[in-house]
């Protein structure tokens, strides 16, 4: 379709294009100074993206590029007048010839560009995306294919990638509610008021794919894995079906009689059996004696949120007071398990007491790792779905509760970080392949 007659491109002396003092547009110094270098670098550009300008040669559309060409020191530039665009048009071009449907698919980008060019046009890149110092750039394949989920702070489990490994560890029989419950578990009261037991079962699962990551991105080939909280079977068999060995210990018997019985149905006689013991974690250094883990990797109960038995020992069934500080010293062993230069991996969620304030019992994990001498490597925030909680909002927002739908994973390290690189090899993802092929 032919340009309009009367909007031909015209090569314009630029003093006589005006800016447009109602531009909405603001450009940084380090891009303007990008977009003054490929001005001079890619003059053609402009013809190909004319500055626009209405009947009284006000810009439309390109005053960051008018900019940029007085800059670059040039004296015409190539523009086309819209002569038969309205006022109201004229307003909706201004705003509609920024505004880019789309986004950046940073996987082509990764594959198909150098990072160094990209940075130099102009697009907003991290300095050491997609290469370490002195490395070079990644070969061609995608973020999810390198670490299975791509890894950023925000982990998103409605993600396609996601839901297909979840729907793929699911698919192997694994049963982590089981042996907890639902008439026994009780639910603190806000929960019950804040609909989090609106689910179907009321049973939170921990998610498989966490574990995935979990073990792949921070523990060492054929780590050694120790969980104080070990709460249903899911942890236990993942770690197993990646190589995995595992210790984890829960107070209910019961728990860890169904963890065993789950783990029979899914693993096969050659593969690893992860190891379940019950007993008081305050008592992990006895029960563990000897372990020397190279991961801790566990998820504890937050606070009252769940009440999973009424056994003394239960931190879920004790006053948050009693319930942090004999959670403390469980960290504490658990850290005194752990080798020198590892890491270790929780994942909790604040939970709001009788007054429906929050405990800051994320922080307060932090702190007792802190105070093992651990350092907090990684945080990163679970994004779970909205699911049930849509029901609840309605009601409590009339007391301006958000509904919670994250859930946050603190990564610490033990011991000297630049002994990172040697002990934690690239990932070895073979076995996704593997299981593709079957
Ligand atoms: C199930 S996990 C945590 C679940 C997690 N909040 C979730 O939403 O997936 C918590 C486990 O900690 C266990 N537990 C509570 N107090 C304990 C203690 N003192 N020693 C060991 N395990 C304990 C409970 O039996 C429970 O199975």
């Amino acid at each position: 379709m032919a340009r309009p007659k009367g909007m031909q491109l015209q090569n314009t002396p630029i003093s006589e294009i005006k800016p447009n003092p109602n531009n909405p547009r603001v450009i940084k110094d380090d891009k303007f100074e990008k977009l003054v270098r490929s001005i001079k670098e890619f003059p053609k550009m402009l013809e190909i993206r004319p500055i626009v300008v209405n009947d009284d040669m006000i810009v439309l559309g390109g005053n960051m590029r008018l900019k940029a060409c007085k800059a670059a020191g040039l004296k015409e530039v190539p523009v086309i007048k819209a002569s038969e665009l309205t006022e109201e048009e004229q307003r909706q071009f201004i705003i509609k010839d920024n505004v880019s449907g789309g986004e950046w698919d940073w996987d082509m980008l990764a594959n198909e560009w150098d990072s160094e060019q990209l940075k130099e046009w102009g697009l907003d890149i991290s300095a050491d995306w997609g290469k370490e110092e002195g490395e070079e750039a990644p070969k061609k394949i995608k973020l999810s294919d390198r670490f299975i989920i791509p890894p950023f702070s925000v982990l998103d489990t409605r993600g396609g990638e996601w839901q297909d490994r979840k729907r793929y560890w699911l698919s192997l029989g694994i049963e982590s509610e089981l042996g907890r419950d639902s008439q026994s578990i009780k639910f603190s009261k806000m929960a019950e008021d804040l609909a989090w037991a609106g689910q179907k079962t009321g049973i939170s699962i921990f998610d498989p794919v966490v574990c995935e990551l979990a073990y792949q991105w921070f523990n060492i080939p054929k780590g050694k894995i120790l969980d104080p909280f070990a709460g249903g079977s899911v942890r236990g068999i993942v770690a197993s079906k990646l190589g995995f060995e595992y210790l984890g210990n829960d107070l209910r018997t019961e728990q860890i009689v169904a963890n065993r019985i789950n783990a029979k149905e899914v693993l096969k006689e050659s593969e690893l059996y992860p190891s379940w013991t019950s007993g008081d974690s305050l008592n992990i250094d006895i029960i563990a004696n000897g372990y020397n883990a190279d991961l801790i990797f566990s998820c504890p109960p937050y606070a009252d949120l769940e009440v999973y038995s009424d056994l003394k020992e239960d931190i879920s069934n004790m006053p948050y007071k009693d319930f942090i500080s004999v959670y403390r010293e469980i960290i504490r062993k658990s850290c005194a398990l752990l080798k020198e230069d590892r890491f270790a991996v929780f994942v909790v969620g604040d939970v709001r007491d009788t007054k429906g304030f929050y405990h800051n019992f994320v922080s307060d994990t932090i702190n007792a790792f802190l105070q093992c001498e651990l350092k907090l490597y990684n945080e990163m925030i679970l994004v779970n779905a909205i699911g049930a909680k849509a029901i609840g909002a309605n009601g409590y927002m009339k007391t301006r509760k958000v509904g919670k739908v994250h859930q946050n994973v603190l990564v610490f390290y033990k011991g000297n970080p630049n002994k990172i690189k040697d002990n934690y090899p690239e990932l070895d993802l073979s076995y996704l392949k593997e299981e593709n092929e079957k």
